[in-house]
């Protein structure tokens, strides 16, 4: 107890598109995990949150990286520069004499290689941690979403995030089945970049897609609330003259058909593989969305309807894996015991 402030407890969702860090049970962090570095310097120029406002503003002289892909660490140096930075904000914030010693649980995709798995630790390792432990992001996600993990009964989550979807069943305190699919929020930004090139010679930005996506994202073309159409000002291809489009919700829906299709497949085909007992628990209980491509307007409807089992859309859910990567990190420091943490 007395020392207790040296040992500080890290929970981290190390996302594509997201970083989300508890310290000592609070969010301290929650940035997109992107990096800008100065090439002349060599040296970190902005992190999280400023360095998306430089994407698609470079200039020669800087760069910005988003340095996991797909889930994993795909620029080991720029992750190890924004996980410091990272572990750097929440120290920074408590003034002491000593380092403490970092006690961090990570959340990582379900099928990360030994060496992807390895590159996550040695990044935590050199970034201060001591005592890393590992949790799969399916697993995480169902604690965060407050489910009994360890009950002997199924349930089934979706975590569409910003590179992959995964979709797992779980029962018992570990993962039955599991798929993933390169399919997710930043393949529905792609789709509507190439929509508005296609239907109206405009040319977009990543951060104007991702924008347009949040304000009229939708998975069918009737909403129960319709959204404002949202204006876009770009450039003309061919003239390159400013012009003005109204973007609704209903073209939206349509530019995102395929891509969600594929969603769908990857759902039937893990409840394909699902033993039938856990498959009915399942169908009882319904099936949980999470990440931040579940805030896609009446994707709960539409998978509904499609699949005939019911779906529920998780609360916060672009913060359902770090949450729960915190409840295992405090459910391990209670002496609990944990089967889905990873030494
Ligand atoms: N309101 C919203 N509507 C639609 N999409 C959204 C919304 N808010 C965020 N997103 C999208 O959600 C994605 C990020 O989700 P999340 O933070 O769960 O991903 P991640 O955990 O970083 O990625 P991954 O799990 O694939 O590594 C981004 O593509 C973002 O554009
Ligand atoms: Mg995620």
């Amino acid at each position: 107890m007395a020392l207790s402030f040296l040992t500080q407890d890290l929970a981290i969702d190390l996302g594509t598109a997201n970083t989300i860090i508890y310290l000592n049970d609070k969010i301290v962090v929650d940035q997109p995990s992107i990096v800008a570095i100065n090439n002349l310097t060599n040296k970190l120029e902005a992190c999280g949150e400023n360095a998306k406002l430089m994407r698609g503003k470079e200039n020669p002289n800087i760069t910005t990286i988003r340095p996991m892909k797909d889930g994993v660490i795909a620029d080991f140096e720029a992750a190890e520069y924004m996980i410091r930075w990272m572990i750097q904000q929440v120290n920074s914030k408590k003034k002491s004499l000593f380092t403490p010693n970092l006690k961090i649980v990570i959340a990582i995709p379900y099928g990360s290689t030994d060496v992807e798995k390895r590159a996550v630790r040695d990044a935590a390792e050199h970034s201060g941690g001591r005592d890393i432990s590992l949790i799969y992001e399916p697993m995480a996600d169902a604690l965060g979403i407050g489910l009994n993990v360890e009950e002997p009964k199924g349930h089934m989550v979706v975590d569409i995030g910003g590179g992959t979807t995964e979709c797992a069943v779980i029962s018992l305190a570990g993962i039955v089945k599991c798929a993933s699919l390169k399919v997710a929020g930043d393949a529905f930004t792609e789709d509507i970049q190439q929509y508005m090139r296609q239907q109206y010679n405009i040319k977009i930005g990543d951060n104007l897609a991702e924008n347009i996506k949040i304000a009229v994202g939708a998975a069918i073309p009737e909403l129960e609330t319709t959204p404002e159409p949202y204006d876009v000002i770009g450039p003309n291809l061919i003239t390159a003259f400013p012009v003005k489009v109204p973007v609704s919700s209903m073209e939206i829906a349509h530019c995102l058909d395929r891509s969600l299709a594929k969603i769908e497949t990857l759902i039937v085909s893990v409840l394909e593989q699902t033993p039938p007992e856990l498959y009915s628990d399942i169908v009882k209980e319904g099936i949980h969305l999470s990440g931040g491509g579940a805030l896609i307007r009446g994707l709960d409807k539409r998978l509904s309807d499609k699949l005939k089992i019911p779906f529920h859309v998780a609360e916060d859910p672009l913060r359902a894996v770090a949450r729960g990567t915190n409840l295992a990190l405090k459910n391990r420091s209670k002496g609990h015991l944990c089967p889905y943490l990873m030494k």
